[in-house]
């Protein structure tokens, strides 16, 4: 494979990509950050791949940022280069991408699986940011998402104490839409994104790009730039056809158009 540290795997319109540094909890260094961007911007430009699966192994989604890449860094190398910085870019994807997550998804990790569109958790899934007992502080905006996910109490508690929260705890908390069988989450997983890859592409788009801007936005500029993109998705033939089908009791035959 053209990756050190994931696999990719197309399955029919789903790109599955499985975090691989098994030594290491699949904690995120350099590599994993220029992998992970190479292989999402390859799946967003492809048209024949509808929504992504992000996931790791049984045992850990990621146990966070690579301490031992870390331990050794100032602050001028930290700021000068924007460390994590990169992982804005994984953001602006414009296709969905689900977290699948089973055990660990700790400081990094948590954030990464936070910045996918939402989050399918194992039983066995465990989230945290334990970065003060490191003495540091969530970099990957942890401190954001989790906040906005959960919010503020019991984000200050995870954040302060370090503990980690069961996939009990994260589904009534919202973080995680549901919760399945460890041994069916990646199953799962990818036939939740073989839905919305079936889901005419503007549309899916379009969906995306909304909800995310209620977290950018006030409640009647978020109203305003829905109904402006509800509006545009009237310009499109997906639209045409997609409610010809409706009346016409068959599926729709989307175009992309
Ligand atoms: C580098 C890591 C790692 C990490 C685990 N490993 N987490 N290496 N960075 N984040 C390595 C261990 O050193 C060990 O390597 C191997 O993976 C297996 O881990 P163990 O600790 O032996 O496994 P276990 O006893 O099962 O404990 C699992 C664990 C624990 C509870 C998840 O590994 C752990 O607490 N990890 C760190 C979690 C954490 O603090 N994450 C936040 C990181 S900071 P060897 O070579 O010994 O076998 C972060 C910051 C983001 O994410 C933003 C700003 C700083």
């Amino acid at each position: 494979s053209q990756y050190e540290t994931i696999l990719v795997e197309q399955r029919g319109p789903v790109t599955l990509i499985t975090l691989n540094r098994p030594q290491a909890l699949n904690a995120l260094n350099a590599q994993v950050l220029a992998d992970l961007l190479a292989a999402l911007a390859a799946f967003d430009a492809d048209d024949s791949q509808g929504c992504a699966v992000l996931t790791g192994s049984e045992k850990a989604f990621a146990a966070g940022a690579d301490i031992k890449e870390m331990q050794a860094q100032g602050f001028a190398e930290m700021y000068g280069t924007n460390h994590f910085s990169g992982y804005e870019t994984l953001t602006k994807t414009r296709k969905p991408i689900i977290a699948a997550v089973a055990g660990f998804a700790l400081g990094g990790g948590c954030e990464l699986a936070m910045m996918c569109d939402f989050i399918l958790a194992a039983d066995t899934a465990k989230f945290g940011q334990p970065e003060i007992k490191l003495a540091v502080a969530p970099g990957m905006g942890g401190s954001q998402r989790l906040t906005r996910a959960v919010g503020k109490a019991k984000a200050m508690e995870m954040v302060l104490t370090g503990r980690m929260m069961g996939a009990e705890e994260a589904e009534r908390a919202g973080l995680v839409s549901r919760i399945v069988p460890a041994a069916d989450l990646v199953e799962d997983a990818v036939k939740t994104a073989t839905t919305i890859a079936g889901m005419a592409p503007l549309a899916v788009k379009a969906n995306k790009e909304m909800v995310d801007a209620a977290f950018e936005t006030g409640l009647s500029m978020g109203v305003q730039f829905e109904r402006r993109l509800f509006h545009g998705l009237f310009g499109t033939a997906d639209q045409k056809e997609g409610m010809a089908a409706f009346i016409e009791k068959r599926p729709g035959a989307w175009t992309g158009k």
